[in-house]
């Protein structure tokens, strides 16, 4: 196979202070490579180890990896536990008073809730699920705005072993008509409405909406909190509101001790290709795959104020918000707004206020705020920050840079940190406190995950060669099957062609000299342009270093003598050019990218967006680019869609 190419020259390396060095969880390359050591030497030692040590069991486990029925791996697979006991009961014993959540709000509000709170109000609520039926093993589809009730919501489903799966509160109708029934839920819990960015959503119409689709008999009941005006009819025998419904309920609730393997979530990927897959996550495994990486990666200390800002809808929210900080004990920011709102200085503002230690985001929050305010962190006290984390898309270089040297003042390591729903937790990340970074690339992979780059046929590809980033061993947090479709589980992340062997990740990457993994994107991602098979990402990130421009996409389109031509949809900095500007822009943005990584990379064509077409997680939706750029008719969903205004001037060619 032709190997994908790699163009992208980075060479700035940034190493971490030593006063960082010294209090870190895994300080300096001795303790990382000694655990890596560890896990290499016997890999079931290393993760029974790490289970005992981590997790509270309720009957300990004497098994540990079972791989007989391949790729359907178990773990730990005779004990016992409760995911909810691990995140509550026993911080409430020893910590009661400390603050677990700081919920703010749209309007700026703020609301904190202690172990002791969150424990109590967990049990109330599960009670409450308790008291219309929902047992062990029922689905229970969570459509909620960013809140304390949404984790309280996950948490008590996890209490009673009901198998949570959470839909985004931007999801259509439509989507959440498809989750519900393929997950076959016995009940919703939604809200009356969700605050963002000064809007108002309806939530329980658009649950209305689903449940009036048909087919979703399975639902008996729908919760509902109560975050605006209440004023809604429910239907009675099916509706009843979240307070309610705990009105009368004890402040405690035993927890339901389950199987290792029993599934504690589905989530459904994100829409950016093909039709959702239920992924469904194990209790054990995923557990320990959100404390270890809460240790390595966010190096935690009990006197950290963590901030992850991801919607409880999408996996970094499962991990990192409902279930990785609470597990370890941590006080942390739940937001329910949006980063621009009222203006692009409110993460700032945020992180001063609250004293954040560790603040968690995505890189298409980054650019857009560098877009639209590169000097107001500048405004704030940002102090506070010790660890700044990336999470969701490859962050081109200048991207990073902005991040590390603005945000994070060139104080705070910056974790890249690839890793998937499908995974659980993460997988390659730089262990702040031993890993010199390089921008742009996710660095090493964590202790007991042995990722590697491979060709079509399974074999390693060499330095420097692209190809398909793949994770050669099980690992404990690795999603368990597919819900109701194990053959595609298989078919999708085990492929023949691949000799089943390795999980198949889906992106492309290739290595450095150093070891260092650099992700080039989506499989799909790939363009073929006169033999060379180039990353779409590497392109997109010499058009970001550019001063002008803000974002970029880069797709192919097909070409009779290229094989294919390079199309790049950009968002400038400043305002999207008039006709008589673009051309020179374009010229200028083609020259730019022939200086930075040669004329082979070169865009044949430039189109000129306020915005490009992201899904509800920010991800750039690249199917419909490619569509855009053979001036083909879209016919995709589109209902995931942030933004759909803007395809229509993605549309025009610069004449
Ligand atoms: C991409 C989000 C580069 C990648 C946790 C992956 C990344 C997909 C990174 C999973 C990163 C995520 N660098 N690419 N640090 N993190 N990705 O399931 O393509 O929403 O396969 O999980 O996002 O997205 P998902």
């Amino acid at each position: 196979m032709a190997t994908i190419q790699s163009i992208l020259n980075e060479t700035r390396t940034f190493t971490p202070s030593a006063s960082f060095v010294e209090q870190a969880n895994v300080s300096g390359m001795e303790e990382y490579d000694a655990l890596c050591a560890e896990a290499e030497k016997d890999e079931a030692a290393f993760w029974s180890r790490l289970a005992r040590d981590h997790i509270s069991w309720h009957k300990p486990f004497t098994r540990v990896l079972d791989e007989t029925n391949h790729p359907f791996f178990t773990w730990f697979d005779d004990g016992e536990l409760n995911v909810s006991y691990n995140c509550l009961d026993r911080h409430q014993t020893t910590q009661p008073d400390k603050v677990a959540l700081i919920f703010e709000a749209d309007d700026g509000t703020v609301t904190r809730c202690t172990y002791q709170d969150l424990y109590r109000r967990v049990c109330r609520f599960a009670n409450g699920l308790k008291s219309l039926n929902i047992r062990k093993g029922d689905r229970v589809v969570i459509y909620m705005p960013m809140s304390i009730e949404a984790v309280v919501a996950m948490q008590a489903c996890a209490r009673i072993g009901a198998t949570h799966s959470v839909v985004f509160g931007g999801f259509s109708a439509k989507s959440l008509h498809e989750r519900i029934i393929d997950a076959g839920a016995v009940a919703v819990i939604t809200a009356d409405e969700q605050w963002r960015g000064g809007k108002i959503n309806y939530l329980k119409a658009v649950v209305e909406d689903a449940l009036g689709r048909g087919e979703t008999d399975s639902v008996k009941s729908v919760v509902v909190y109560q975050r605006g005006s209440g004023d809604l009819q429910l239907e009675a025998n099916r509706d009843i509101w979240w307070h309610d419904l705990i009105r009368d309920q004890s402040e405690t609730c035993e927890p339901e001790w389950v199987n290792a393997e029993h599934p504690l979530f589905t989530l459904y990927t994100s829409g950016s290709t093909g039709k959702p897959k239920g992924v469904q996550h194990s209790s054990a495994g995923f557990l320990l795959g959100a404390i270890t990486s809460m240790q390595w990666i966010f190096d935690y200390k009990s006197s950290d104020i963590f901030w992850c800002t991801a919607d409880v809808g999408w996996v970094t929210g499962h991990t990192y918000v409902t279930y990785g900080p609470l597990a370890v004990g941590a006080t942390q920011i739940i937001f329910e707004g949006v980063p621009t709102y009222p203006d692009a200085g409110r993460f700032w503002k945020m992180i001063q206020d609250h004293k954040v230690t560790t603040f968690y985001t995505a890189p298409t929050a980054i650019r857009s705020l560098i877009k639209l305010g590169p000097d107001l962190p500048k405004q704030y006290d940002l102090s506070s920050l010790r660890l700044l984390g990336s999470v969701g898309e490859p962050i081109n270089p200048e991207a990073w840079m902005w991040y590390y040297t603005t945000v994070g003042q060139s104080r705070c390591p910056l974790v890249d940190t690839w890793w998937q729903t499908e995974t659980g937790a993460h997988m390659i990340a730089p262990t702040p406190g031993a890993v010199m970074l390089k921008p742009g690339s996710c660095t090493l992979s964590l202790p007991g995950i042995k990722a590697g780059i491979v060709d079509e046929a399974g074999h390693d590809v060499p330095v420097g060669k692209g190809g398909f980033l793949v994770i050669k061993r099980p690992f404990p947090s690795l999603a368990r099957t597919l819900w109701g479709d194990p053959e595609r589980f298989r078919n999708t992340y085990f492929p023949e062609e691949l000799g089943g062997k390795y999980y198949l990740a889906g992106d492309s990457a290739h290595r450095d000299a150093d070891g260092y993994f650099w992700i080039m994107g989506r499989i799909d991602d790939v363009l073929t342009v006169s033999g060379h098979r180039l990353g779409t990402m590497e392109i997109e990130s010499a058009l970001v270093a550019s001063p002008l421009v803000a974002e970029a996409a880069v797709v192919g389109k097909p070409d009779e003598i290229k094989t294919e031509a390079i199309v790049a949809f950009v968002v400038l900095k400043g305002a999207r050019p008039k006709a008589e500007d673009a051309h020179r822009i374009v010229q200028e943005l083609r020259n730019w990218v022939s200086q930075e990584i040669g004329p082979i990379a070169r865009p044949d064509e430039i189109r000129f967006g306020d915005n490009l077409p992201k899904t509800r997680s920010g991800k750039i939706m690249r199917r419909l680019l490619r569509t855009l750029a053979r001036d083909e008719e879209i016919t995709q969903d589109v209902s995931t869609l942030e933004n759909p205004a803007i395809l229509e001037q993605l549309k025009q060619a610069v004449a």
